[in-house]
């Protein structure tokens, strides 16, 4: 069987889980195209070209990022089997279901939605009990991500129709998440800034997937149309990318290095 992925990854995680479903897949004789909706145009992909075609992004407050919403719905209509994989930290509810929606209603054909639990990329400067994955405990994370990719990979070879988290309890969780987040996201987020620290290296304006920084005068300069995906936050090689004052603090308020302790794209 063939199959296509797109996928988006802020910091890592989505795009680990997806290598690691791919090479599942391949050695049950599957062959897997994945690749980043920031290197491919969505008018360019054919989903009927794939014998089973498939999204996955991680979730953000029981939604897809603004940039891949954005991108399911600039791709073609097709008549497709279609699969939806989530990344969470903690639980992803409806969130696969719910974008996969956006596809459902131009000829897809739905038939698996599914999560992995990934380390936490993300930071609220207000809600300080939610802390990124401390690098110590990643491994553990992975060990347990690599067991349900295999669980998931059976699945999907199989053409298994299992749509995770769109019962009672996630739909209601989705809703509520997404009401609180379209809420309240302009108050428990924080801007980004460059501090002083900024080395003017280019890097988050090379890798932000919404063209949120500039350099001026060799010093990172933001303009918010940022999607909280924690790229530069996590990966500014000298940390000089802040939320709030208290973020200068990199030892209490660490930066996801990513699941393999390197830096995204890989
Ligand atoms: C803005 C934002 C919102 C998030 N919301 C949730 C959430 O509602 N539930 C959850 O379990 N994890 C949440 N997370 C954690 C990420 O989904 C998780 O770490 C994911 O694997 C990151 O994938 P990536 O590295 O591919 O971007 C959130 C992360 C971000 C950046
Ligand atoms: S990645 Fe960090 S050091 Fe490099 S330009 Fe951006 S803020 Fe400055
Ligand atoms: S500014 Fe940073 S966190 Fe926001 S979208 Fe760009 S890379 Fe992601």
């Amino acid at each position: 069987m063939k199959l296509g992925v797109i996928y988006f990854s802020g910091t890592g995680n989505t795009a680990w889980v997806i290598q690691r479903l791919a090479e599942q897949l391949q050695g049950l004789g599957d062959t897997v195209t994945a690749v980043s909706c920031e290197e491919n145009a969505a008018e360019q992909i054919d989903p009927e070209a794939w014998d089973a075609f498939g999204i996955a992004f991680p979730v953000h407050s029981s939604f897809a990022a603004t940039v891949f919403r954005d991108y399911l719905t600039r791709l073609p209509a097709a008549d497709v089997p279609l699969f939806a994989i989530t990344t969470a930290a903690y639980w992803a509810g409806d969130t696969a279901w719910y974008a996969a929606q956006l596809l459902e209603r131009r000829g897809y054909g739905l038939f698996l939605c599914a999560n992995v639990l990934m380390p936490n990329n993300f930071f609220i400067p207000k809600l300080d009990i939610l802390p990124v994955t401390p690098p110590e405990r990643v491994p553990r994370i992975l060990t347990r991500a690599r067991s349900r990719i295999k669980t998931v990979a059976g699945r999907l070879h199989q053409l298994e129709q299992r749509i995770e988290g769109a019962g009672i309890v996630g739909r209601l969780g989705g809703v509520l998440q997404r009401w609180g987040y379209t809420r309240f996201e302009s108050k428990l987020l924080a801007r980004f800034h460059a501090d002083e620290h900024c080395i003017g290296c280019g890097w988050c304006v090379r890798h932000c997937p919404t063209q949120s920084w500039s350099l001026r005068d060799g010093q990172a300069s933001f303009v918010d149309r940022c999607i909280y995906c924690m790229r530069c936050y996590s990966f500014c090689p000298v940390q000089a990318i802040q939320a709030t004052e208290k973020t200068q603090n990199t030892s209490k308020y660490r930066r996801y290095r990513g699941p393999e302790g390197r830096r995204y794209p890989t």
